[in-house]
């Protein structure tokens, strides 16, 4: 493995150059990205009160009940949701315990912080909420952050190694723009989110302190080399984006927050969040057509906090 140990080594590289028109509006989105050029950003990266569209401009907020088509059968134990109809919520997994029917192979929890499975949403709080891994490394990566933000755990940094190599070899940069984040920077990520458009708009774009799978080290965000639309709706058009949808799969990664499935996950499409469960789960769950974890792991809706 090429990374390092968190902590002890300085970013490879500073933030992407960007256009002088683009940087006060990535500033806002770095503050509910949880971008961390020091551990706390909201001092000089704060939304300000109007000028933030949402994240997937044009979709109507997430509402309690409005589950998407779903794609595809979902995990054993579950009803496939129909269109316009809610499925019938089933029990969240026992702490400690595996699916029954998700991917072949090797089972993990869905509940402990440390499994590749674990399921982080906003019926799904981390346990602790306080959570840190014990294995946080910077990958060797190209960085468009430093500090804690630079980092993921262990087996992310690896399988994010190899996927950007990957993406370079077919003429695509990635960037690493927010990795790992802790409950502080979380509860002061969100707390601008929640100053500058309220509550109700904050929880579709930002996780509630204790409910970041960023906190886990499995997830990431990524930018594009080009440094256009970063945390934008208009990523989606950028080369990384597409490239990341297509191959993600290939390295153990899934698209976490997928377009219209808001109602299952809770937040809006973010082409950006690229969440690590193991090449075998990501492959099974995309040859199944299955988009949200939720869905693959026979795990309720989760479209606000109980
Ligand atoms: N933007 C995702 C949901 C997070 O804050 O973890
Ligand atoms: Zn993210």
């Amino acid at each position: 493995m090429r990374h390092e140990r968190g902590g002890d080594v300085e970013a490879e590289q500073g933030p992407r150059p960007e256009a002088p028109s683009r940087r006060a509006f990535s500033r806002l989105l770095m503050a509910g990205s949880g971008l961390a050029l020091g551990v706390v950003p909201l001092a000089g990266c704060s939304p300000e009160p109007g000028g933030l569209p949402s994240p997937a401009a044009g979709t109507p907020p997430p509402s309690a009940g409005t589950v998407p088509p779903s794609p595809a059968a979902p995990a054993e134990g579950t009803t496939p949701p129909s269109e316009g109809t809610t499925p019938a919520p089933v029990p969240v997994t026992p702490p400690g315990s595996a699916p029954s029917a998700a991917a072949p192979g090797v089972q993990h929890s869905l509940s402990d912080p440390a499994s590749p499975w674990v399921v982080v949403n906003k019926h799904r709080p981390l346990s602790p909420a306080d959570y840190v891994p014990a294995d946080l490394v910077r990958p060797a990566v190209r960085l468009a952050v430093s500090g804690e933000a630079a980092l993921l755990n262990s087996t992310t940094a690896a399988a994010a190694e190899r996927l950007f190599a990957a993406a370079a070899a077919d003429g695509v940069v990635l960037t690493l723009a927010s990795g790992y984040r802790s409950f502080a920077t979380q509860t002061a990520t969100y707390g601008g989110y929640v100053k500058t458009r309220g509550q109700a708009d904050a929880d579709t774009a930002s996780a509630r302190p204790g409910y970041s799978e960023h906190q886990t080290g499995w997830a990431f965000d990524i930018g594009d080399g080009g440094g256009a639309c970063s945390f934008q709706p208009c990523f989606a058009e950028q080369p990384a984006a597409p490239w990341a949808r297509d191959n993600a799969r290939r390295f153990g990664f899934v698209v976490r927050y997928p377009p219209t499935f808001e109602g299952i996950t809770g937040y809006y499409y973010e082409p950006w969040h690229l969440r690590y469960i193991g090449v075998e789960a990501a492959t099974d769950m995309a040859n199944r057509g299955i988009a949200t974890l939720e869905e693959y792991f026979g795990l309720e809706a989760a479209p606000g906090y109980l």
